[in-house]
């Protein structure tokens, strides 16, 4: 069992990032060695919808500058793409990295998506590494499994997350949706930043989003640009993960700002 971080969640994003935010304190044991005050983030925002820089498509060379930008621009929180070569072809990055953000940006928020074949082998790596959110996949685990990796993952502290791709029914998450603080929707088959949005999962936000608690969130992930963000929170979505759409541009702060203001530009139904 992990120790709950104590610190309100309710702060706001600006309070976390300023000069005068104390640093959390090491514990002596447990998994938690750098607390974060902000693990109510999805469960109680601040505002909405909440901006997730996926930082996939960052400059790695430059990671922990590159954080530190998009945050200082605006972001909300930072998506942490993890990819296991198994479920989606591709290795992107491993609880090391996720300890180096949190050691760079001691009061960031981070969300894991976890796009492993077996999300319960990670779920201590990255709550050890400072993880806040865990998002793993139902198409990796059976309904029984997927409600025992939530029980885990928020004994351990943190907030627990259920994504579908684009191919798996929705019903799939809809007799699960209680046990979880948050659903994420694909929007792109998993594996790669740059890809076009799949405008049909529009209709899984519709499905979902009405059986939603006020303390549960709606993640949208894949090709969102500013047109695709008004389309997913006219459907539902509060929270917009985007990679390509801000870190491929170079002014971080508009490409944000775009994505949390847009309206819905045409009809989807
Ligand atoms: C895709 C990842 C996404 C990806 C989004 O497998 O889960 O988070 O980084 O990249 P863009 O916004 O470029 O589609
Ligand atoms: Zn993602």
């Amino acid at each position: 069992m992990i120790a709950k971080p104590q610190a309100s969640g309710r702060a706001k994003t600006q309070a976390a990032h300023s000069p005068q935010a104390s640093s959390p304190k090491p514990q002596a044991a447990g998994l938690r060695p750098l607390r974060c005050p902000m693990t109510d983030l999805f469960r109680h925002p601040p505002r909405l919808p909440l901006i997730a820089p996926s930082i996939l498509s960052a400059d790695f060379g430059r990671m922990a500058e590159e954080c530190a930008a998009v945050m200082d621009a605006g972001g909300d929180l930072l998506h942490l793409d993890v990819m296991d070569g198994h479920f989606v072809p591709n290795l992107t990055m491993g609880p090391d990295m996720c300890a180096a953000v949190r050691r760079h940006l001691p009061e960031v928020f981070i969300d894991v998506h976890l796009m492993v074949t077996d999300p319960a082998l990670f779920i201590e790596p990255f709550v050890r590494a400072g993880a806040n959110h865990l998002t793993f996949h139902v198409e990796a685990v059976d309904g029984a499994a997927a409600r025992e990796l939530a029980l885990r993952i928020r004994n351990d502290g943190a907030t627990a997350g259920l994504a579908i791709n684009p191919p798996t029914d929705v019903q799939q998450v809809l007799s699960l949706i209680e046990h979880f603080d948050l659903v994420l929707v694909m929007s792109v088959n998993p594996g790669y930043s740059g890809q076009s949005f799949i405008a049909p999962m529009l209709d899984k936000v519709r499905a979902i989003a009405p059986r939603l608690r006020a303390d549960q969130r709606l993640e949208m992930d894949g090709g969102i640009g500013p047109r695709e963000a008004g389309e997913c929170l006219a459907a539902g979505c509060d929270v917009i993960a985007a990679a390509s759409s801000i870190f491929k541009t170079s002014d971080y702060r508009a490409a944000m700002a775009a994505l949390r203001t847009a309206a819905p530009s045409r009809s989807t139904d």
